[in-house]
């Protein structure tokens, strides 16, 4: 026997049978019931979400031997007619290959006649809004004084494009997308009885490549068993749809929020050794941020299509970027698009993802407003830093805030099917950084500043500071803040880290220290500095693996700017190149030169 694709091969049979259209299924089988059908029907609603089906079924209801019945037996030569399209009184039209006048006037004539056995005609009119005008004008005498004997079922996917005259005479169903769990659920089901078994997270990708549509689901889950075979993997969607996993997207669009350059450098290596198609990571990523911007602008005007669940998750990540950043990001991304098409491509997406998650680290303006975006959100003017998820490995490590939407259990990645190589890079700090509440900055700005109102707000201290100037916040990780007199702040770093107080006091540092100050206080403060005697590690001073990561973050960003041909901040550069010359290879600072 051929191969029957599974949407063929499961056409819901009953009104029972139809996933997710309760609020179609349900009525239309209470005015079976009942006898309280219309004459015309109009169905609206994505492609494959049951339009057809649902009007076949309603077919067999009214012709079944045992009808009018909302249960057709489906054996009977009514109904087993019906099924196989032979039906002489079940007569379905494709207005997208009929749209002309002739055929609908032929119609009008032949509909007349009382049906040759059944007990009632049902034309079914699919794609209906590919009707000319005057196709439509020809239908519409019929469906105003329709015979007794005829039910009209328009389908259409564009109701808007569909004539108000014949809106106004049919009672019209809205079909909707089909929501990720019932979809999920019937393919799970099927797939069951279809003898396959399912990696975790692979019903979800299949389900989400549907987009709440069950006739795509199902041709995904076809292809991916043609590929694969019965045991449905990850791996193996992702390499059939030639897309990438929601999660991967979501990531890394995470990552540039949260500013995790090392996170995502991780992740698109990842990405190459599972062997995905980087452009084709670019491309969706460009088109995930365009959903978010969408979401941004017009969040209630409906214009990104998609499951409700799926716009919910995008809603919450759009809330936790800025539109400027958004906007950058695309740029930045596109600009790459256009580098990959020519050659190399994993450079150009490293550089394009960390130029975006750094907009500290250039100088146009675009970066200078999504720099703004940043800040008023880490002072909490748009309070999402809670929702900040952690990147790639940390995820285990990482206890999940509350709130968050990722969806628990989501399926891994397919570059996560090999181990993962741990770049010496990769982020083990930050995440718990991240995570961590950050104080109030509305009510910071109100309280009198003290020792313990500054020690509280460490974290933003720092986080105002990286935004200024990336290597004196480094340098701060290092010390912890013990006085405060006079609108000075006793700072005492760490024994052996006298470089770094050295340069927290000089006085181009105290400038960038005082705006921070500013900006987290509302007062300026100045900074002595002191290096403990002690050999112990400051208590507020967070771990070194923190502070290594943030230097291995800053050493990225120079790396990355200087790749891309433009040195924001020669000092900087020279600071860092000072830096890691004393402290990883002992040299001695003779003069400075600063
Ligand atoms: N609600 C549903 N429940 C179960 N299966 C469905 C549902 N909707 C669609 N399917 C599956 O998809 C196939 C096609 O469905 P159907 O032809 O009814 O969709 P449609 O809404 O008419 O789509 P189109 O707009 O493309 O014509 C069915 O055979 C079935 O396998
Ligand atoms: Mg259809
Ligand atoms: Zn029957």
């Amino acid at each position: 026997m051929a191969y029957v694709s599974l949407y063929r091969k499961y056409r819901p049979q009953t009104f029972a049978e139809v996933v997710g259209q309760a609020h179609v299924t349900q009525t239309l089988a209470a005015a079976v019931t009942d006898d309280r059908l219309h004459h015309a029907y109009l169905f609206t609603g994505p492609r494959g979400t049951g339009k057809t089906s649902t009007a076949r079924i309603l077919a067999k209801s009214l012709n079944c031997e045992r009808g009018p019945t909302a249960e057709p037996c489906g054996r009977c030569v009514h109904c087993t007619g019906i099924i196989h399209g032979s039906s002489v009184d079940v007569i379905e039209i494709d207005a997208a290959s009929h749209g002309g006048v002739d055929d609908v006037r032929d119609l009008r004539e032949r509909v007349a006649f009382a049906p040759a056995s059944a007990r009632m005609k049902v034309y079914i009119v699919d794609e209906c809004h590919m009707l000319s005008t005057a196709g439509w004008n020809a239908f519409l005498k019929t469906v105003e004084e329709p015979p007794g004997h005829v039910v009209f079922v328009f389908a259409t996917t564009e109701p808007h494009k569909v004539l108000d005259t014949i809106l106004s005479r049919t009672q019209r169903f809205d079909f909707k997308r089909i929501g990720a769990q019932h979809l999920g659920g019937h393919v799970a089901d099927l797939g069951a009885r279809e003898g396959l078994t399912f990696e975790p997270g692979a019903v979800d990708l299949i389900v989400r490549a549907g987009d709440g549509s069950a006739r795509d689901a199902l041709s995904v889950l076809d292809q991916v068993v043609a590929f694969t075979g019965n045991d449905v993997t990850v791996r193996g969607v992702a390499e059939v749809l030639g897309t990438v996993p929601d999660e991967l997207l979501t990531r890394a669009v995470d990552g540039i929020a949260a500013g995790d350059v090392a996170g995502l450098c991780v992740l698109v290596g990842r990405l190459a050794d599972g062997g995905l198609d980087l452009r084709q990571f670019a491309r969706d990523t460009v088109e995930h941020l365009r959903r978010l911007l969408l979401l941004q602008v017009a969040p209630d005007a409906g214009l990104v299509e998609a499951t409700p669940e799926r716009v919910a998750s995008l809603q919450a990540q759009a809330a936790r970027l800025g539109r400027m950043e958004l906007l950058r990001a695309i740029e930045l991304l596109a600009e790459a698009m256009a580098q990959m098409r020519r050659g190399n491509t994993r450079l150009p997406l490293e550089l394009a993802l960390v130029k975006a998650a750094l907009p500290e680290a250039a100088g146009d303006p675009g970066a200078l407003a999504a720099r703004l975006d940043r800040l008023e959100r880490r002072a909490g003017v748009r309070d999402t830093s809670a929702a900040v998820v952690p990147l790639a490995s940390d995820r285990e490590r990482v206890p999940q805030p509350a709130g968050d939407p990722q969806p628990a259990g989501d399926p891994q990645p397919a570059g996560d099917v090999e181990p993962p190589r741990e770049p010496a890079a990769a982020p083990t700090g930050a995440p718990d950084r991240a995570a961590a509440p950050r104080p109030d900055f509305q009510a910071a700005t109100a309280a009198p500043v003290d020792l313990e109102l500054v020690r509280r707000s460490w974290e933003a201290v720092l986080e105002a500071v990286k935004a200024r100037k990336r290597s004196l916040q480094v340098w701060l990780l290092m010390a912890q803040p013990i006085g405060l007199q006079d609108n000075t702040l006793q700072l005492e770093f760490r024994s052996g880290y006298g470089f770094h107080a050295d340069n927290c006091a000089r006085e181009d540092s105290q400038e960038v220290l005082g705006d921070a100050f500013a900006e987290v206080f509302g007062t300026r403060l100045r900074v002595a500095c002191s290096v403990s005697t002690a050999g112990s590690a400051p208590a507020a001073v967070a771990d070194d693996s923190a502070s290594l990561d943030e230097q291995a973050a800053a050493v990225l960003e120079s790396e990355a700017a200087a790749a891309a041909g433009q040195l924001p901040d020669e000092g900087r550069a020279h600071d860092l190149a000072i830096e890691t010359l004393t402290r990883d290879l002992g040299a001695k600072v003779i003069d400075d030169g600063a």
